[in-house]
């Protein structure tokens, strides 16, 4: 029971690690990619087919399922494992984030956010404690705390009024908790383009000696070169003995910087939302397989990967089904790029392991 990690394993060029990190629902591997299940499902696939990618953590949404069907449902049902069927780890992020990205008409107090519901304009009410208390009825093995997260255009003083209320907002998350003991609550790291902010973030966070940190208020807008630098800054001013996770990136190279910086852990939505669009990944690169091009490719679309879509269809027929409109050509698809990011970091994890990252992987660094 419980949570540990434990690093076993340092690159001698960089800072990337290989972790275990024992969970309540079993153990994640790092460095690994984590796909999203925003509203208790990773978009057309079952947790059969999501076991076989290789993902260990999942993601959940406080914000969405407490929309629909709400938080009530989810404890009647005995949490989220059993109400959606997963049985490894889960995640939630607090919803802070959604709220402010995706939310009309909201206002954001000392107190917490309220906006209209999207779903039948409800005035809704999100604070630090609200948000907590959800996630516990949810009952993921890791809970985010809730935070405020600036665009990345915002200028410095938005940012530091952001991040200092993002501390204080965690003192109150820390202190609704009422699940220390089997769920993880993870602070999250804000501060925007500015070290400095950045900086006095992690320091009041490690205040908390917390089970784990996130970088939060990345790839929100800012100039996409400084993603980089703020990771490189940021990932190695946090406790090496806990696991960091990087918020909302999931493309190669920007995973392979942040495994060099000493990332662990990784969620995007971009392998299922691409999956649904019709849209492949390929070794990191995109191919609309509604394309002509595929039309008679009757090879696999990428032959060297183990997912049941490669190993048992073409392209050929892929572009057939796209073109058709039919759900199992989105649904191979996602199944597909799901595995395909985790691949990724399992690659680079076996590559630490055996002292070759730079070497294989430091194409993706440059
Ligand atoms: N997902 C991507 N970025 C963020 C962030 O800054 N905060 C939260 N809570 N979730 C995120
Ligand atoms: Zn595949």
């Amino acid at each position: 029971m419980g949570f540990s990690f434990q690093t076993h394993k340092k690159c001698s060029q960089t800072q990337a690690r290989v972790g275990v990190w024992h969970t309540p629902h079993g153990l994640v591997e790092t460095p690994r990619f984590m796909p999203v299940g925003t509203l208790a499902t990773v978009k057309g696939l079952t947790p059969d087919q999501l076991q076989t990618t290789g993902a260990q953590m999942i993601l959940a949404n406080t914000y969405h399922l407490h929309l629909q069907p709400g938080e009530t449902l989810i404890e009647k049902a005995g949490g989220l494992h059993p109400f959606m069927g997963w049985k490894g780890p889960i995640l939630t992020d607090s919803g802070g984030f959604q709220v402010f990205s995706l939310s009309e008409l909201r206002q954001i107090r000392e107190i917490g956010v309220t906006f209209r519901s999207p779903r039948d304009g409800r005035i809704i009410e999100l604070t630090p404690e609200r948000s907590i208390q959800i996630q516990n009825a949810l009952g993921a093995d890791v809970i985010m705390a809730f935070d405020e997260c600036p665009p990345g255009q915002a200028d410095y003083a938005t940012v530091k009024a952001a991040t200092e209320r993002t501390y204080r907002w965690l003192e109150r998350c820390i202190n609704a908790h009422q699940r220390p003991q089997d769920q993880a609550l993870f602070g999250i790291v804000q501060g925007g383009i500015y070290p400095e902010l950045r900086q006095s973030a992690v320091n009041g966070l490690i205040e908390f000696d917390l089970p784990g940190y996130a970088i939060g208020g990345v790839s929100v807008g800012e100039d996409p070169a400084l993603v980089r630098e703020i990771v490189q800054f940021t990932a190695p001013l946090l406790p090496p003995n806990k696991p960091r996770y990087l918020m909302g990136v999931g493309t190669y190279r920007e995973m392979a910087m942040a495994i060099a910086s000493g990332v662990d852990l990784f969620d995007c939505v971009i392998p299922t939302r691409f999956g649904r669009h019709g849209t492949a990944l390929i070794r990191g690169e995109r191919k609309n397989l509604k394309n002509a091009q595929f039309k008679e490719d009757f090879t696999p679309l990428d032959p060297e990967c183990p997912c049941y879509t490669c190993q048992t269809f073409t392209r050929a027929y892929l572009n057939h089904l796209v073109r058709s409109q039919e759900m199992l050509g989105y649904i191979l698809l996602s199944l597909h790029n799901v595995t395909e990011l985790v691949r990724f970091t399992q690659r680079i994890r076996e590559a630490i392991i055996g002292d070759r990252f730079v070497e294989e992987f430091g194409h993706w660094l440059s």
